[in-house]
């Protein structure tokens, strides 16, 4: 709430003004949500997401979907650091990184999530990695969210796509968010709808 009233002041006390209606657009949104869709939402499905970031985009959309998914986001991180040119070379070649250890087996798990940045029009080496490495996972279903710069995310959720489906699972759902969107803190509506169509209550989503 403090938000609200914060956004409006900012804007002069126009509350009529479009950016104070921003304010207003993302506060009773999350009222519905805290309200209403939480216990919508609320499933026995036992869902794992995991997501890898480097600078916090990834770490922000995944936080928001893992509080609607009812779960404790997972982060893959790089066993080493390296420079950007050998990043972004991995990404694009669709190479593995070495990455610490973090959960791989899904046997007790219903349903696979994975946030992941997209690089060079694909995704980074480290997630590829997290990938190879999923045991007991023939089967499962998996939803992705590619967040980017602007372009790429069709070809990036391919690239999932056809990873995900070498290791025998299935892709139920995917979508993108924008960093711009992401810093101006405006992906949560959209997020919902995600997370619905997780638990199956709405059709799949682009
Ligand atoms: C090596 C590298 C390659 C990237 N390639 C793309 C790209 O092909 N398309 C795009 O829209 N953004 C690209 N980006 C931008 C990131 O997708 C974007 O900044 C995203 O928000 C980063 O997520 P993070 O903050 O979780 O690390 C790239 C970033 C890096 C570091």
């Amino acid at each position: 709430m403090g938000g609200l009233w914060q956004g409006i002041r900012r804007n002069k006390n126009q509350w009529w003004n479009p950016a104070s209606l921003q304010y207003v657009r993302v506060v009773s949104s999350r009222f519905i949500y805290l309200f209403y869709e939480r216990e919508h939402l609320m499933t026995d499905m036992r869902i794992l997401l995991v997501y890898y970031s480097w600078k916090g985009h990834t770490a922000k959309v995944a936080e928001h979907l893992a509080d609607l998914l009812h779960t404790e986001p997972v982060r893959i991180e790089p066993a080493a650091d390296s420079g950007m040119f050998k990043k972004a070379m991995k990404a694009l070649l669709g190479w593995c990184s070495p990455i610490k250890p973090v959960k791989e087996d899904l046997s007790d798990i219903d349903v696979l999530v994975i946030a992941s940045p997209v690089w060079a029009g694909k995704v980074p080496p480290y997630v590829n990695e997290y990938i190879s490495r999923l045991s007991m996972c023939e089967g499962k279903r998996c939803y992705v969210v590619v967040e980017m710069g602007g372009s790429g995310a069709e070809n990036a959720i391919r690239h999932l796509k056809g990873r995900l489906e070498n290791k025998g699972m299935k892709l139920a759902g995917s979508t993108w968010t924008i960093e711009k969107d992401v810093d101006a803190n405006i992906v949560y509506d959209h997020l919902i709808v995600f997370a619905e169509t997780i638990h199956g209550k709405k059709s799949v989503s682009s």
